[in-house]
């Protein structure tokens, strides 16, 4: 019996010690992975929930209950345990069934020249496929999935159009992509939004140079960057402690959920449930208002100087017609009409929105008050006492 044990945890650990990298010809199949150098992930073959159907995906290793933070054929499932994983000399990854057909492979995007490709594992959870001087052909960093995890660049390379996105599974035992996607949002100031199909569902709010308003940082273990240039607009966060792991997941039904765990624990918290109130649906209260949650109560109200657009449902809590201007005014009106200072709210929508990192809070102001179709301005960034200008218009 002993001897079996043993001889069981030696047959255990020499198949479970896998290699971190396929080389050109070799492959893995079901039943055998790839472990990261530091034994932090795992990547090979599974089946999620209550499916019989096999795909190739990347976990955490030895965390429970297991998280599967990317899955390679989600649209194309292999229907038994003859799949396997391969890497051809053009430095494509190909998933192939039993009869052999590919029905999954990686692209190349990349410019780097092909020479003697490789795949690796990283302890970060990207798969990559590099060239022999290191240059990236492909990785799995720019396919997410359901999962939004340190590392990956949620947003897009403008240079290279490449676009990286969320979207939840369609189910917990078929990772298919399903109604839910969070994207970046280029119109205006570039702002993360939540889509189910091609309506948005809510707007995580606009970056202010430290955090989004509305939709704060689970821990403040974590640092958040939301990064706009002329070559890439992307949110990214990562972990100050090398012990702590914290993977973000857009579930099924289209609420973030944030799973926190440590390396002595290894069992998953959730540390963050994406849905509070109402107030996170999209213009839960219409136009020119603002929806409020206090006490397990919610309710709207106009912003000052607006009334209800149909008073008759508005006094019956149906909202969603929103607010109009009291004084159905000119540009002269809301001239002398000034400004109304709002604080400790969610930035309204930005995707009618315009920008300046330069412009100060005064020459904000006045730029709005120029433009008849300008509605209201705010701060940028509110570091350092606040700098930049931000516009929002009619539309
Ligand atoms: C998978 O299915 C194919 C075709 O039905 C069959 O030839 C193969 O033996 C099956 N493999 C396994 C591991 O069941
Ligand atoms: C393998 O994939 C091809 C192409 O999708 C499909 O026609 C074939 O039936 C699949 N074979 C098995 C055994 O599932
Ligand atoms: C699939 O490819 C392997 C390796 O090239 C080969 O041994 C096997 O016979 C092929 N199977 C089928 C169904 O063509
Ligand atoms: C957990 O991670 C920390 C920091 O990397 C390391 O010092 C420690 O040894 C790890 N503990 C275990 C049980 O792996
Ligand atoms: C509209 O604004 C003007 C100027 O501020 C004011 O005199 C007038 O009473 C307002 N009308 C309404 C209906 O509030
Ligand atoms: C006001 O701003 C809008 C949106 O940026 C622009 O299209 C329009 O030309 C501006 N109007 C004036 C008078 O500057």
């Amino acid at each position: 019996m002993l001897f079996i044990c043993f001889f069981i945890f030696f047959y255990m650990t020499t198949t479970s010690t896998s290699v971190d990298r396929l080389a050109v010809t070799q492959s893995i199949r079901d039943g055998e992975t790839l472990a990261s150098a530091g034994g932090i992930i795992e990547a090979g073959f599974f089946s999620p929930g209550n499916s019989i159907r096999r795909y190739l995906g990347i976990w955490y290793r030895n965390v429970s209950p297991f998280i599967v933070v990317w899955v390679a054929n989600r649209n194309t499932p292999l229907e038994n345990k003859s799949g396997v994983l391969k890497l051809n000399e053009k430095g494509v990854l190909e998933l192939l069934n039993a009869t052999n057909n590919t029905i999954w492979s990686s692209n190349i995007v990349s410019s780097n020249a092909v020479n003697n490709p490789i795949a690796c594992l990283f302890d970060s959870g990207n798969f990559v496929v590099k060239n022999s001087e290191d240059g990236v052909l492909w990785q799995s960093f720019d396919y997410p999935g359901d999962t939004l995890m340190p590392g990956i660049k949620l947003g897009w390379n403008l240079e290279t159009g490449l676009e990286r996105s969320i979207s939840s599974w369609k189910s917990d035992d078929d990772p298919a992509e399903g109604e839910y996607a969070i994207k970046i949002d280029l119109r205006g100031l570039p702002q993360m939004i939540e889509f189910k199909g091609s309506d948005i569902r809510m707007r995580t709010g606009s970056w202010n140079g430290l955090t989004t308003v509305g939709y704060p940082s689970p821990t403040p273990l974590l640092i958040r960057k939301f990064v706009v240039n002329e070559k890439e607009v992307y949110y990214e966060y990562e972990i100050i402690k090398k012990s702590m792991f914290i993977v973000s997941k857009l579930t099924p039904s289209g609420i973030t959920q944030s799973f926190s765990w440590t390396n002595q624990t290894s069992t998953p918290q959730v540390v963050q449930n994406g849905e509070k109130d109402q107030c996170e649906n999209y213009a839960f209260c219409g136009a020119n208002s603002i929806c409020i949650y206090d006490d397990n109560y919610l309710t709207c109200e106009c912003l000052r100087g607006y009334v209800p657009k149909s008073p008759d449902e508005w006094n019956i809590r149906i909202w969603f017609d929103g607010c109009i201007r009291r004084n159905k005014s000119d540009c002269k009106i809301s001239y002398t009409d000034g400004f109304l200072k709002y604080s400790h709210l969610k930035l309204p929508d930005t995707s009618s929105s315009w920008f300046s990192n330069t412009m100060n809070l005064d020459e904000c102001q006045k730029s709005c008050l120029e433009n008849c179709s300008c509605k209201a301005y705010a701060n940028l960034d509110i570091r350092n006492g606040g700098s930049g200008c931000l516009l929002w218009f009619n539309t």
